[in-house]
């Protein structure tokens, strides 16, 4: 890592001229869930963001027009009932359609993850927003792109093709929760089988989680992000490494913490070499 890369980082946390997207891109076709509701009012609003950070407080969907009684479609398939295949075709499929929980009912695409499915490296995010929703792919937004740049400042990329430098980006839960608020806890649980497996089936040697959300989900904890990121943790019965980071788009609210986010990426790139 050097110091053009840093550089290069550090600006980019800097940078205050966003355009923000156009409201409504993410409706390009209905949810697939059986039961259509209008999208329901953003659990809390977010902390004050700047006119910079818009485009990543997400463009509120048009509300749905009312309903017609949906024909009775087969039942939503509740978590338990589910069968999350082990392998990565069947996990896909699953995903794809998945009803588990009432996120379905307001997404467009539900987001997978993107990567090198033997990657060193995992990065966990909280979950889709607006743009990730209309394409289906995690961190593309605002956000995606400074993710993208700190991944680059470690020498890694999302398209990256040789398994030493790869990475493998989910998030916790894999459609969008709508405003843009928290995924809730029954929604976590709902879909904690599919990143538990593709963890599983990743074997990274080191989780990266990204905020508050995907530390404590990971971790099984409650502790704020001030009190988990710093150390290295384990992760269930694996054990596998994992750090705690702040996630791209507080950074982009909060560019004072940009130092210690770099004091982060050089943790991350020593554990990875095995030299921490
Ligand atoms: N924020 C996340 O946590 N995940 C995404 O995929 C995009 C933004
Ligand atoms: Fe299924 Fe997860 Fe989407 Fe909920 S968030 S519907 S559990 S894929």
């Amino acid at each position: 890592m050097d110091a053009v890369r840093r550089q290069r980082y550090l600006k980019l946390l800097g940078i205050e001229a966003w355009r923000p997207r156009t409201a409504g891109s993410a409706q390009t076709e209905p949810a697939s869930c059986a039961a259509p509701v209008a999208e329901a009012p953003p659990a809390r609003a977010l902390p004050s963001v700047p006119d910079s950070a818009r485009a990543f407080s997400m463009p509120r969907a048009k509300p749905k027009p009312e309903a017609p009684a949906a024909p009775a479609k087969t039942a939503p398939v509740r978590p338990q009932a589910l069968e999350v295949p082990a392998d990565w075709t069947g996990l896909r499929a699953v995903v794809k359609d998945c009803q588990a929980c009432k996120l379905c009912e307001t997404r467009t695409h539900t987001v997978f993850g993107v990567g090198h499915e033997q990657a060193p490296l995992m990065i966990v995010g909280e979950g889709p927003g607006a743009d990730e929703d209309a394409q289906g792919e995690p961190f593309v937004g605002r956000a995606g792109k400074l993710l993208d740049e700190m991944l680059k400042a470690i020498g890694r990329s999302r398209a990256e093709q040789n398994p030493q430098r790869a990475v493998f980006i989910a998030n916790v839960v894999k459609c969008r929760p709508p405003g843009n608020r928290d995924p809730e806890p029954d929604e976590v649980e709902a879909c904690r089988r599919y990143l538990d497996r593709q963890i599983e089936l990743v074997k990274p040697r080191l989780i990266v989680a990204l905020g508050r959300i995907a530390a404590q989900r990971l971790l099984e904890s409650d502790e704020p992000l001030s009190r988990l990121r710093g150390p290295l943790h384990r992760y269930g019965a694996s054990g596998t490494p994992v750090l705690v980071t702040y996630h791209p788009a507080y950074l982009l609210r909060s560019p004072r913490e940009k130092a210690k986010s770099w004091e982060d990426l050089k943790k991350i790139h020593r554990q990875l070499q095995g030299q921490a």
